[in-house]
C-alpha cells in the first residue's frame, strides 16, 4: 500500500483558525495529507505561533524585503520546491498571487472565502452580504486563478443569515463551515476525486 502523503503548504496573514482545523483533519490516520511548511506575511500572525508550537515549520516571509511582488514569489516557490509542495492551500491569506505563482502550481491553489462566490468577492464579505439584505450567505473553497476570488468553485456550504445577525455572529457561523469543507476538499483533491471542467470542479465518486 502506497502511504506517502500529499504535502500541501499553508499560506496565512492572521488569526489561523481554519489552518488549525486543516492541522486537526491531517493527524487523523487515514489523512491523505500533511501539512510540511506554514507561511506568513505578517511577523504578528497568530497561526505563525500556533504552527511553530505544533512543530510545523513555519516562515515569517516579509514582502518588502523583496524587490517585487514576483520576486516575493520566487522566494516563495523556492520555499515550496524545498519542501516538495503538491497543493498550496490560501488561509487568510491577505494578498493576491500574481502569475508567476499560479503558473509553476497550475490548479494545486486553492482558497477558502467566507461567502457563496461570485456573490461577494474581496474584503468584508459578511459584510457585504449583509448590507445587501441576503438571506444566505455561507462559504466557498474554490481553485485560485488570477483575478480576486473568481477561481472555478469547487466546494460551498450555505449559511442563513438571521434578521439580528452582526457581522461577528455570521461571520462565527461561516467559519463552522469553513472548518469543515476546507479539509473535506483537500482530502478529496488528494483521493483524486477533482476533476476540472472548463470553471466547473466536478466531485468523482
Ligand atoms: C476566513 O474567514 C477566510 O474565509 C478568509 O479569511 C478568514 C481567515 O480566518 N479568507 P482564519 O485566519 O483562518 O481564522
Amino acid at each position: 500500500m502506497n502511504t506517502k502523503k500529499g504535502k500541501i503548504a499553508i499560506l496565512l496573514s492572521g488569526r489561523g483558525s481554519n489552518f488549525e482545523a486543516i492541522y486537526k483533519n491531517s493527524i487523523i490516520g487515514d489523512s491523505p495529507f500533511e501539512i510540511a511548511v506554514v507561511v506568513s506575511d505578517k511577523r504578528k500572525a497568530k497561526g505563525l505561533k500556533t504552527a511553530d508550537d505544533l512543530g510545523i515549520p513555519a516562515y515569517f516571509i516579509r514582502p518588502r524585503d523583496f524587490s517585487s511582488k514576483d520576486e516575493y514569489e520566487k522566494n516563495l516557490i523556492e520555499l515550496f520546491e524545498k519542501f516538495k509542495i503538491d497543493l498550496v492551500c490560501l488561509a487568510g491569506f491577505m494578498r493576491i498571487i500574481s502569475p508567476i505563482l499560479i503558473k509553476k502550481y497550475p490548479n494545486r491553489i486553492i482558497n477558502i472565502h467566507p461567502s457563496l462566490l461570485p456573490l461577494f468577492p474581496g474584503l468584508d464579505a459578511q459584510k457585504q452580504a449583509l448590507e445587501a439584505g441576503a438571506e444566505l450567505s455561507g462559504c466557498t473553497v474554490h481553485f485560485v486563478d488570477e483575478g480576486v476570488d473568481s477561481g472555478p468553485a469547487i466546494m460551498q456550504a450555505s449559511v442563513g443569515i438571521k434578521k439580528n445577525d452582526s457581522e461577528e455572529s455570521l461571520s462565527k457561523r461561516i467559519l463552522i463551515e469553513e472548518h469543515r469543507i476546507y479539509s473535506e476538499v483537500i482530502r478529496l483533491y488528494f483521493r483524486n476525486k477533482l476533476k476540472i471542467e472548463g470553471r466547473r470542479v466536478k466531485i468523482l465518486t
